[in-house]
């Protein structure tokens, strides 16, 4: 960094502390996400929250442990792109499957940070200032309008505040930049719940019902400006830390089960993913703000296939079926019979009951297959491949949804080296001590997380 770049930052610093005070005081609402919680602090990892299954600590130990020499890494559920980073930051080739395209957006602008010229990015910062400045305080009518088919049960954004996010799309709209452009709609995106009347409980919802007040005004100019600050302090931090090398990341905005469309058999070195587990979190319902406001949905057909093709699908869109069948078989394990159980149980709720989520738990596990056969598609022999679930209980029925995914990949092929259950306790040298969320399973109806450690035969 130059000493001007440097002298601007310290300013920028200086503008952040004074509105810090307003901005932080209103009640800010992110996604809660324990196993999120390290990347909360960690530069470049905390410009988006996301549900995420690991942090970087997990990935950098991951890949210490994993990967030798440069590399391929392959994260199928990229998320906000943890894996992506840390593999870039570790000298690795990075390919990242991700079928949200407000997440996908995140990694893109995550992964490429050192191509940003600093100094445009603060000159874009510093007019954004003066526009919402200008803008704010005089009787400006934006020409940016509220997308249009973004329905909500309550009013999004209160007047006030609807008038400065509308300033602030219309300053975005004017970046020449596209890279500069990214940069402030991802600033946009990963703040705009925070000053709406909804907020993340950890799903979307009004903040009247989770016992909050609405938010009348908000400082949104001067979060957003926050946002950019942090994000050019990590920008100079990434390009420092960067190995000198000519190592690329390949985001595809895509569902991993067209993995044959993208990725060249046996072309990989290590997978490091965590997918949706089997708890119906809604990632497509719950980022409806970020996706209609950027663009990407201007109807809820155009969240159709992201609905459809989502790992595991949703409870919502299988519940009314007879009966979904596995469709494959498992030899060796009580997983049929635990379907079976499930489909008997509350027969009175319809399709609440029972049945509507061991269809749902079927659907989830057949595209366990479809992920276990792309891993063994994408991984070079004797490559290791580690997976980040969760277990699940569905109406008080304990589903190992890790033993279950363990034995599906070896039914497929795949070696079954271990499945890892993370330590409170950071000891010992092994994934087992990253920080994967911690909660540990001390019987088989609580919910833990597991590594399953797979290896390509
Ligand atoms: C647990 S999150 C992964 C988070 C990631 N580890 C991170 O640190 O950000 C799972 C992700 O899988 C994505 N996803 C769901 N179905 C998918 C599919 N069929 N193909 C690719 N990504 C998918 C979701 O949008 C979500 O971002």
């Amino acid at each position: 960094m130059t000493d001007s770049q440097s002298n601007q930052l310290e300013l920028f610093k200086l503008i952040k502390e004074k509105t810090a005070i307003q901005a932080n005081n209103k009640n800010g609402a992110e996604f809660s996400n324990p196993a999120f919680a390290g990347n909360k602090i960690r530069p470049i990892h905390r410009w988006v929250p996301w549900i995420a299954g690991f942090s970087s600590d997990f990935v950098k130990d991951a890949l210490h442990e994993y990967l030798h020499n440069k590399g391929v890494v392959l994260d199928p559920f990229s998320g906000v792109g943890t894996t992506l980073v840390d593999a870039v930051l570790d000298g690795h080739n990075a390919v990242g499957f991700e079928i949200n395209p407000y997440a996908a957006l995140a990694c893109h602008a995550k992964a490429h940070a050192h191509r940003i010229d600093i100094n445009i990015l603060q000159k874009n910062m510093l007019k954004l200032k003066e526009f919402y400045k200008d803008k704010a305080s005089s009787n400006y009518i934006p020409i940016s309008e509220p997308p249009k088919g973004f329905k909500t049960r309550a009013e999004f954004y209160s007047p006030a505040v609807l008038g400065k996010v509308l300033i602030i799309q219309d300053f975005i709209n004017s970046i020449e930049s596209p890279d500069i452009q990214e940069l402030f709609r991802l600033a946009f995106a990963s703040t705009m719940v925070r000053y709406s009347n909804y907020s993340y409980e950890p799903s979307l919802g009004r903040r009247v019902s989770a016992g909050k007040d609405n938010i009348e005004d908000f400082p949104v100019g001067e979060t957003i400006l926050n946002k950019l600050i942090d994000m050019a302090e990590d920008i100079a931090w990434f390009k420092k830390n960067l190995p000198a090398s000519d190592a690329t990341v390949r985001i595809i905005n895509a569902s991993f089960f067209e993995y044959e469309s993208h990725l060249t058999p046996e072309s990989v070195d290590v997978i490091i993913t965590s997918p949706p587990y089997l708890n119906n979190y809604h990632y497509n319902r719950n980022t409806r703000p970020q996706l209609y406001w950027l663009g990407y949905a201007e109807n809820p057909r155009d969240l159709k296939p992201l609905e459809n093709s989502n790992f595991g699908k949703y409870w919502q869109t299988v519940r009314g079926q007879e009966c979904l069948e596995l469709g494959f078989l498992l030899p060796d394990s009580d997983l049929e019979d635990t379907l079976k159980l499930l489909r008997t149980l509350h027969a009175e709720k319809g399709v609440y009951g029972g049945n509507g989520w061991a269809n749902y738990a079927a659907a989830y596990f057949r595209d366990c297959h479809t992920f276990a056969q792309g891993i063994n598609y994408a991984l070079k022999p004797g490559s290791t491949a580690l997976v980040v679930i969760g277990n699940s209980i569905l109406q008080g029925v304990s589903i190992p949804t890790d033993v279950y995914f363990g034995k599906i990949a070896e039914s497929i092929g795949l070696e079954l080296v271990d499945i890892h259950i993370p330590r409170a306790t950071r000891v010992g040298n092994s994934i087992i001590q990253s920080d994967v969320r911690v909660t540990k399973a001390k019987n088989s109806h609580q919910l833990y997380e597991a590594v399953v450690e797979l290896r390509k035969r």
